[in-house]
């Protein structure tokens, strides 16, 4: 198993239960997420992104095993929220490099992992941000690190891409690495620039990116960990709707 996404070839409850009932004979595991990320994360400037501080993981394989461990289940997705991946920091130092794209708007982090692009809005001057997520552990990362950067970013869960986004600005940091997830992502996308709203997209050109209906807005060569990727630096775009 691995925790890489896919990129386009032809681009370069308590420890102890507490159940209220009486004391069970096997532990049940309550799932503390802030403690569970706190104790499995470091507080560490992304390296493309030195402006803000995230939880972040060195090594997802571990992680993962031991998210699913806590969870008592198998088949969880990666732990995506420990990573600062290359979209998201290409988006977000779009934002901190132009930050009167975001400053007095409501912006809207899409698939926000831990909530980079997001963080950077709102430190930017964003009027209002809030970040989306269908992970529970990300959800908790994303409020754990607004507060570790002084910033409020409201956090929203469940799948939201049948919705309208509400916002005056849509950030969306690599999202295009799966097709299902790419076709519902841009039908969402496109509706939210039909509704008026500046939608940029980070992304290293994952296999599924609709680079047919972007525009380059900025490139740059963003530090990785070689773990999650094939290199140590990705070339990555901001990428504008069109
Ligand atoms: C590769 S991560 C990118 C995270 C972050 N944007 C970044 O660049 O660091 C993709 C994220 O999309 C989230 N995701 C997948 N499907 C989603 C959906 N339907 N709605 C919201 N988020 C979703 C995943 O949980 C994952 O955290």
């Amino acid at each position: 198993m691995t925790a890489g996404l896919g990129v386009d070839a032809s681009a370069e409850e308590g420890a102890a239960g507490e159940t209220g009932a009486a004391p069970l004979a096997v532990p049940v595991k309550v799932h503390d997420r802030p403690a569970f990320i706190r104790a499995n994360s470091v507080l560490t400037a992304p390296s493309h992104v030195p402006e803000l501080v995230l939880h972040l993981a060195d090594e997802a394989l571990p992680l993962w095993h031991k998210t699913e461990e806590e969870l008592g289940e198998a088949g969880l997705p990666p732990p995506f929220w420990a990573f600062a991946w290359a979209g998201g920091q290409a988006l977000a130092r779009h934002v901190f490099d132009n930050p009167d794209l975001v400053a007095g708007k409501r912006v809207l982090d899409v698939g926000a992992g831990g909530g980079i692009a997001g963080i950077a809005a709102a430190m930017c001057g964003a009027a209002h941000v809030r970040a989306n997520e269908i992970d529970a552990f990300a959800l908790a990362a994303i409020a754990l690190n607004a507060e570790a950067n002084g910033v409020a970013v409201e956090v929203i869960g469940g799948d939201r891409l049948g919705g309208p986004a509400e916002a005056d600005v849509v950030l969306a940091g690599d999202i295009f690495y799966e097709r299902p997830l790419a076709e519902r992502a841009l039908a969402f996308l496109q509706r939210a620039k039909a509704d008026g709203a500046l939608v940029l997209i980070g992304d290293p050109k994952r296999t599924y990116l609709p680079t047919d209906v972007l525009e380059i807005a900025a490139t740059y060569e963003v530090p990785v960990p070689r773990t999650l990727e094939d290199s140590d630096v990705k070339k990555t775009r901001v990428w504008r709707l069109v």
